[in-house]
């Protein structure tokens, strides 16, 4: 068995430091796993690539009750393809990878290149601060890239602003976390309008569009998914697409630190870009953790995983374990020539179209190359003096600055 930490309970030094917690205390005891108490709970925390393949694959685990009500209800919610397990997951996962693979990735990486290059060009003279900036542009992008007709300014703020807290929210407790759950609520309602507005042919969307095909999904009685489920699919697609501010923001931190590969890059091969978007992946500090609950009991690494034991995946930790990733803090995107970027956690482990891993993969890289590319052909710089430390007691971490940029 995996050893028994002897303090009563960890939360607090989890919400300390969630990104370094297990890893640091899985090379104290020498082990890949330990047993702790988290909010007066048993749980066991694991690390490693090993790990996060026994984690992901072979349908050992579920999110039923995994996640702290408080994240569960901002980033997932009922009904939605991660609550689902076997045949029903599998179908309502082909219908997200028909829409973010095979070509959909390419066009929202197209829209957000648009649209950053026309955010800027506006804005010229004088300094922004990116991570305030970034956030309505990823989400003017979701909503193009989905066929959301135009909303009018005041809606398409409202909207912009609850996605984007959705993501900021996730791990805060209390009133700041119920607030955005409220917001939540409130964009899903808009959802549901217009997943019903579409069904009644009062709005019509390209007819490739993801609001098209969301609102024709079925679920796996062969009926149309109920309104409230397709409008939580929808959010499911607008929301991380404006989460990948973050993932931008430090690609572009990279970059500033690396005059090099700003030179590299704006004359490289398009392979060059994605190394690079795969090491911002790699190295952001973004969702420490995934948490699940044993569906069936198995044994590994000689510890007994019961059904039902509630068990945490170290996400940050597995990607900085230097038997995965020589020297793991080194941001070194040329480490792709060789290593294999599917083993980046960042977004779940295990096969795509059967497990939990994201289908925003390949989107989220076109994303950043897409941010990266409109960089590099803008004169521009950190304004100097700012605080570019990253606050790691947040999650999701953030550089405390937001990253403040000026063009010349
Ligand atoms: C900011 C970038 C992103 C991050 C950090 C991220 C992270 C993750 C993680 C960790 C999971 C696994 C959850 C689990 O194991 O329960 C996941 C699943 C998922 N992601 Fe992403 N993701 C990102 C971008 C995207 C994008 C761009 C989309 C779609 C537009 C997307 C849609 C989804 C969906 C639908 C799932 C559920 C998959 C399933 O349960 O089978 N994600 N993501």
């Amino acid at each position: 068995m995996f050893p028994m930490l002897s303090t009563p309970d960890s939360s607090l030094a989890f919400v300390a430091d969630g990104y370094h917690y297990i890893s640091r205390t899985c090379d104290r005891l020498g082990t890949d796993g330990f047993r702790t108490r988290l909010m007066g709970r048993p749980i066991t925390c694991i690390r490693g690539g090993e790990a996060a393949r026994i984690f992901y694959e072979g349908d050992r685990f579920d999110r039923e009750g995994a996640m702290p009500a408080s994240t569960f209800h901002l980033l997932q919610d009922e009904g939605s393809v991660q609550t689902l397990e076997g045949a029903a997951h599998r179908q309502r996962k082909a219908g997200f990878l028909a829409l973010l693979t095979g070509g959909g990735e390419n066009r929202m990486g197209e829209i957000f290149e648009e649209e950053l290059a026309a955010a800027l060009a506006r804005r010229r003279d004088g300094s922004i601060v990116l991570h305030d900036e970034l956030g309505p542009i990823l989400a003017r992008t979701a909503f193009r890239w989905a066929g959301i007709p135009d909303p009018d300014r005041e809606v398409f703020r409202a909207r912009a602003s609850e996605l984007a807290a959705m993501v900021e929210r996730a791990g805060s407790f209390g009133p700041v976390n119920w607030a955005a759950r409220l917001r939540r609520h409130r964009t899903e309602r808009w959802a549901a309008e217009l997943i019903v507005a579409v069904r009644d042919g009062r709005i019509v969307p390209p007819v490739q569009s993801p609001l098209a095909a969301v609102a024709r999904w079925i679920g796996d009685d062969g009926s149309p998914l109920p309104a409230a489920v397709a409008a939580v699919e929808l959010v499911n697609l607008l929301r991380p697409i404006v989460a990948v501010v973050r993932f931008v923001e430090f690609a572009l931190l990279a970059l500033a630190s690396r005059p090099e590969a700003r030179a590299r890059l704006a004359g490289g091969r398009p392979r060059d870009l994605t190394d690079f978007a795969n090491e911002v992946r790699r190295r952001t500090p973004f969702f420490p953790v995934i948490a699940g609950r044993v569906r069936r009991p198995f044994t590994w690494s000689g510890h007994e995983f019961a059904h039902r034991d509630w068990v945490m995946l170290d996400i940050y930790g597995t990607n900085h374990d230097p038997r995965l990733w020589p020297e793991p803090e080194r941001f070194w995107p040329e480490r792709f020539e060789t290593a294999d970027p599917r083993h980046i956690v960042a977004q779940g482990a295990g096969r795509v179209a059967e497990d939990h891993r994201c289908p925003g993969e390949s989107a989220t890289n076109r994303l950043i190359e897409a941010g990266l590319r409109v960089f590099l052909r803008s004169p521009w710089q950190l304004v100097p003096g700012q605080d570019l430390r990253v606050t790691y007691s947040r999650m999701p971490a953030k550089v405390r600055s937001g990253l403040r940029v000026s063009f010349r």
